[in-house]
């Protein structure tokens, strides 16, 4: 029989399982590095591109190096045109994130063009072809939901401007494309948060690329991860305007209501992502002359800042908060948001794989059993059902209010 272990990691915090060259976090300075470099260095120099090549390569690209892998990239983003019929069968209640989970999957049945490379290479081959086909997925299933004809990639722009194209169909407002291009260079990678750990356990099994990211995408859609922008904004437009934010604020310390795009497993500090991103929601707002959502958030910052239960368990703004007004300074529809995360996360996740894949170990932890144990199997008949049997509605049909209650799990925080 197993001993007891000493303590249990519910959310494995504090533990590692690895060691990574990708980035560092210092969760008490608020400082977050790619490959050695600061954060703030790369979103004030750095292409996507570049740091695509970056987290990829583990080294920044000379100039020829990085036209290769921008020649690559954009030389991946159509998708094939099997992909389009399915993409249209999709139901009209699909959301966003649902056709991109389903859309990254499909396309590795039709993706055979890196299947004669060796074994490291047709990884990176794959993770270049899905992360320059993820913007084609989400603008094309945002216009065909919206009676829109998909458009075409434009060779000629950048991943972050070409994908502003592919949603509106109009040449892209460069202040715009490059704030949408700094966004994907702060969100590219974030250590082993949750997404890049679940795509890592994927690689870990010798999985491929496309499942590893089709993990990580089901595991970002989450509220308490990626999922945590779109329910940032929801805030705000619930809240409405800048003279209601202070009774909502007092109104969830009432309740003890969780707050979105607050908090985090590894700072304990600001956000580093967070200061460059307020600024960023700031400039947007300013240029466009719509300050009230980022009037909002920073009355509901401040707020949050002066509030003893923060400040005594150090929970600041974390990098969902800001990018909730700065996506909707820059006109992308609500549940784009997540998407928006993933097209920037895939370098990171997909540069995970590949550092798994080069000095690979199946992850598999365990967990301390506590349930009964040496009792007898018995006949079925023997059994005293739970809930009476409903013939006419019952489980099976998907309704879990006429689950046995004894099933129904409600999720905790
Ligand atoms: N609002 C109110 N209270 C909070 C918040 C919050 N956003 N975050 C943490 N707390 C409280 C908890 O209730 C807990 O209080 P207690 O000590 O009285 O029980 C304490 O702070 C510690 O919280 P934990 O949940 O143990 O911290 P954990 O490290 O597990 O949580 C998490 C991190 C999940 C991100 C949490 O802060 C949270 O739920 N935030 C809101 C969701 C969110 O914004 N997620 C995005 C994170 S960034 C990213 O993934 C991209």
């Amino acid at each position: 029989m197993d001993t007891p272990p000493v303590d249990i990691k519910r959310g494995l915090e504090g533990v590692i399982f690895t060691e990574t060259r990708l980035s560092a976090i210092d969760g008490d300075a608020g400082k977050l590095s790619y490959c050695g470099y600061d954060i703030q260095d790369l979103a004030a120099g750095a292409s996507y591109e570049e740091t695509a090549f970056l987290l990829w390569y583990q080294r920044l690209p000379a100039t020829t190096e990085l036209q290769m892998l921008s020649d690559w990239l954009r030389a991946n983003r159509r998708l094939p045109k099997v992909v389009w019929g399915i993409m249209h069968s999709l139901p009209e209640q699909a959301t966003p994130m649902e056709a991109l989970r389903t859309i990254a999957s499909t396309l590795s049945m039709f993706d055979r063009s890196c299947v004669h490379e060796e074994i490291g290479g047709s990884s990176l081959c794959r993770s270049v072809s899905l992360t320059a086909k993820l913007p084609t997925v989400v603008a094309s299933f945002d216009r065909l939901r919206r009676d829109r004809p998909p458009i075409e990639p434009r060779p000629d722009l950048s991943h972050a401007a070409n994908l502003l194209y592919m949603l509106s169909g109009e040449e892209p407002n460069p202040a715009a494309a490059q704030a949408l291009e700094t966004y994907f260079v702060l969100l590219a990678d974030h250590g082993m948060n949750a997404s890049t750990f679940s795509a890592r356990v994927t690689a870990s099994t010798l999985g491929d690329v496309y499942s590893a990211v089709v993990t990580a995408l089901g595991t970002l859609k989450g509220p308490l991860h990626g999922g945590a922008s779109q329910k940032a904004m929801e805030q705000l437009l619930e809240i409405g305007s800048l003279e209601n934010v202070d009774a909502w604020f007092d109104r969830k310390m009432d309740t003890r209501d969780r707050l979105f795009g607050f908090g985090h497993r590894v700072y304990k500090a600001e956000d580093p992502r967070a200061t460059i991103l307020r600024k960023m929601a700031q400039d947007v707002a300013q240029r466009t002359g719509h300050t009230q959502w980022f009037d909002m958030s920073a009355r509901l910052e401040e707020r949050v800042r002066a509030h003893p239960y923060f400040q005594e368990r150090r929970i600041y703004a974390n990098v969902d908060f800001y990018t909730a007004p700065l996506l909707w300074a820059l006109d992308i529809p609500l549940d784009l948001f997540i998407p928006m995360f993933a097209i920037a996360r895939i370098a990171g996740w997909t540069a995970h794989l590949l550092e798994q894949q080069r000095n690979n170990r199946l992850i598999r932890p365990r967990a301390y059993y506590v349930g009964p144990r040496d009792l007898g199997f018995g006949d079925i008949t023997e059994r005293e059902p739970l809930v009476e049997a409903q013939p006419e509605a019952h489980c099976v049909a998907g309704r879990p209010a006429n689950c046995p209650a004894a099933l129904e799990v409600p999720p905790r925080f």
